[in-house]
């Protein structure tokens, strides 16, 4: 068996890749399975792609923590099926409107609206299926009520005071040109709640003092992600980035370099980035994978 702990980090993080892809590969229907078509297009929009990270971030807190393989495996998946989910409705022609996603046609552009439309409803719906099983309270220390509460987390990052809530004012803020504190009260929501409760969900088995510190870590990181990823829009190409660059100007979406400028918007995402950091310095023994995560999800080309 693999020592995960002695792993450089690029190969710890593709033996998490690819230990997630096998997990929600096992996960998803098969494309056998009546009704065919949406079965084939969830494990279209939900497999052989992505970089990963909300999985990754749980299988770090998981380490820190001591959370079993078999609670953090259900919730990075829990964690991916729903974001996957949100990022098939976001590339719709009613969102975003976006035709390319992970190099790939958008579900829509492959399928069509309805099926996209089911795609993430299916998606999001097993999520929760997986986080629910008994399994998971059978066949480890899990107590029932922590069960409870990791579907509790999972939901209230998900719905409209977490991620479907910022994505309900992303698409309300088309040019308006918000301010800096709204801006990042939208953010929190529409990409900072997943990511929080990925950590979280992973952190599980961990003590008070553990969860409060990857707690204020994961509020940090994930809005520097979102700020990284307003960042690359303008920066990166579109076939590096496996998506539409350009696409927030083109939309007229306010986002942190509309409002701060680039240098500002970096020099923003840098101040996260640390801040995150010093929240887990006080358990420097056991968040190596979490610090070179924060560092990993700052300098990511796409
Ligand atoms: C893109 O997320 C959408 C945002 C919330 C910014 P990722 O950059 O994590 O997308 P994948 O999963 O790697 O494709
Ligand atoms: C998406 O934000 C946040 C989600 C909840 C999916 P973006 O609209 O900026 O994500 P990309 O750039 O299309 O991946
Ligand atoms: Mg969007
Ligand atoms: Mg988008
Ligand atoms: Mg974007």
């Amino acid at each position: 068996m693999t020592n995960l702990a002695a792993l450089d980090f690029s190969a710890w993080v593709s033996a998490k890749q690819a230990h997630i892809e096998v997990t929600l590969a096992r996960t998803l229907p098969a494309v056998s399975i009546t009704p065919n078509t949406l079965h084939e297009a969830m494990r279209y929009s939900a497999l052989a792609g992505g970089k990963r990270v909300r999985a990754l971030l749980c299988y770090a807190a998981a380490e820190m923590c001591d959370t079993p393989i078999l609670i953090a495996d259900a919730a990075a998946s829990a964690v991916e099926l729903i974001h996957a989910y949100s990022l098939v409705h976001d590339d719709m022609p009613c969102m975003d409107d976006d035709d390319l996603r992970r190099g790939k046609p958008s579900c829509h552009k492959q399928y069509d609206d309805a099926t996209a439309l089911l795609v993430g409803d299916a998606l999001q719906s097993l999520a929760f299926q997986v986080l629910s099983e008994p399994e998971l309270t059978l066949n480890t220390n899990l107590q029932a009520h922590q069960q409870i509460s990791l579907l509790n987390i999972l939901a209230k990052a998900s719905g409209s005071t977490g991620m479907a809530g910022g994505q309900a004012i992303d698409l309300a803020s088309v040019g308006k040109p918000l301010t800096q504190a709204e801006l990042e009260a939208m953010h929190n929501l529409k990409t900072g709640a997943l990511i929080k409760a990925a950590v979280l969900l992973g952190a599980v088995c961990g003590s008070s003092a553990q969860i409060t510190a990857v707690s204020t870590y994961a509020a940090n990181i994930g809005l520097a992600f979102q700020v990284v990823d307003d960042i690359l829009d303008v920066e990166a190409d579109t076939a590096t980035l496996g998506k539409t660059a350009g696409k927030d100007a083109n939309s007229n979406k306010p986002t942190y370099v509309t409002i701060l400028g680039l240098d500002l918007a970096k020099q923003h995402a840098q101040q996260l980035y640390e801040d995150a950091i010093a929240a887990i310095a006080p358990f420097d023994d056991n968040t190596q994978r979490l610090r070179e995560l924060a560092a990993f999800i700052m300098q990511r080309s796409f």
